[in-house]
């Protein structure tokens, strides 16, 4: 099949839309202390499309547990450059090294910058580049990683495994600044009573777990809409510590300079703040809207369009996908092809 014909086909899954939940299940395990490995979500649709060929070279930004990888490697013979921060998933991209020798390659780092790690291998275009933005279950049901309300576990949130801790916000941070952060990439109402209790605990001792966190974060919201109060809270607190939106930012830029014409980017995302970034740098790179995030470069957008949009809707997961696999029933998937603009 020729790539316009690919490209005009991308996206034609049909699936019947789930009831969404309003916000993702950020820091929800499955609070039994199981390390599952990660289902990987909506995995037919990114394959859709992404539409894999021989000889091509795609990049998955989010390795995980390497399923979207794998899928690729599997769908043709083509070469995959994964990347993920978390030194963690070596074993498992070890594995996938040996099963597919000189068609897989693993990259430590942030996916913010994929231009400098594939360039570093002389790779400077590709054919298409999907993020499945987010933890993976590993992380979250990984109790001593400090992602989830449910586990007791220190309160870390680190995916790299470096840099500044949630404990080190937490105990450290001005009573406005943790405030902004729960309000900023939480959306939590009550950020300034939170704010308020996580400082009065403080003075009494350091917060160091995840268990107390969240017990001081239940006691300010209390339960009303059947989410753990302390989802906003956990939520926020993660997206800050590996400054999440930030990377999906240069990624989207990073991804513009590295996509070759007619190659495909496959977001996936789980959130709402993640989403309006996805959804807006599509729009103006489509010549949908001048706007787009103050954060991306505006130049491009000023002239020619650099992406068309297969689809102007994300796709979302089918019912039975969010039955068999509950961490699917926020997941939203957008498409873009590369133009041929510069
Ligand atoms: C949802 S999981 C991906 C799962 C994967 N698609 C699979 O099928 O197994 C997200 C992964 O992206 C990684 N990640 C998140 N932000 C990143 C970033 N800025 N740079 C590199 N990796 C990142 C996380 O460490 C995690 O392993």
């Amino acid at each position: 099949m020729s790539k316009d014909k690919k490209a005009r086909s991308v996206g034609r899954a049909s699936h019947e839309p789930a009831k969404r939940r309003p916000m993702e299940f950020l820091g929800e395990n499955s609070g039994d202390n199981k390390i599952r490995s990660h289902i990987p979500v909506m995995l037919q649709e990114m394959l859709d499309a992404m539409k894999p060929d021989d000889g091509e070279i795609y990049v998955d930004g989010t390795f995980g547990a390497g399923g979207y990888s794998k899928a690729l490697l599997e769908a043709a013979h083509c070469t995959v450059y994964a990347i993920d921060r978390d030194p963690n998933v070596a074993t498992l991209a070890e594995k996938l090294k040996a099963a597919f020798p000189g068609r897989f390659f693993w990259l430590t780092g942030n996916f913010g910058d994929m231009c400098d790690l594939l360039a570093a291998h002389g790779v400077t275009e590709v054919n298409g580049i999907v993020l499945d933005i987010g933890v993976s279950s590993m992380q979250l049901d990984t109790a001593a990683r400090g992602f989830s309300f449910k586990a007791d576990g220190p309160l870390d949130m680190r995916m790299s495994a470096s840099g500044e801790s949630a404990a080190d916000i937490v105990n450290n941070a001005d009573e406005e600044d943790i405030a902004d952060i729960l309000y900023q990439y939480g959306e939590e109402r009550k950020s300034r009573q939170i704010a308020r209790a996580i400082v009065h605990a403080r003075d009494a001792k350091p917060i160091t777990r995840t268990s107390e966190l969240a017990d001081i974060v239940r006691r300010v919201v209390g339960t009303k809409d059947g989410l753990d109060p302390s989802t906003r809270t956990f939520q926020a607190l993660r997206i800050k510590i590996n400054d999440e939106l930030g990377e999906l930012e240069r990624a989207l830029a990073s991804a513009e300079r590295l996509l070759a014409p007619r190659g495909r980017l496959v977001v996936v995302t789980f959130h709402s703040l993640e989403d309006r970034i996805v959804k807006q740098f599509f729009q103006s790179r489509s010549g949908e809207t001048r706007g787009g995030s103050r954060h991306l470069p505006t130049t491009a957008a000023a002239r020619l369009p650099t992406f068309l949009l297969a689809k102007k809707k994300p796709i979302l997961s089918s019912l039975a996908e969010i039955h068999s696999n509950p961490r699917a029933r926020s997941a939203k998937l957008r498409v873009a092809i590369r133009a041929e603009a510069a």
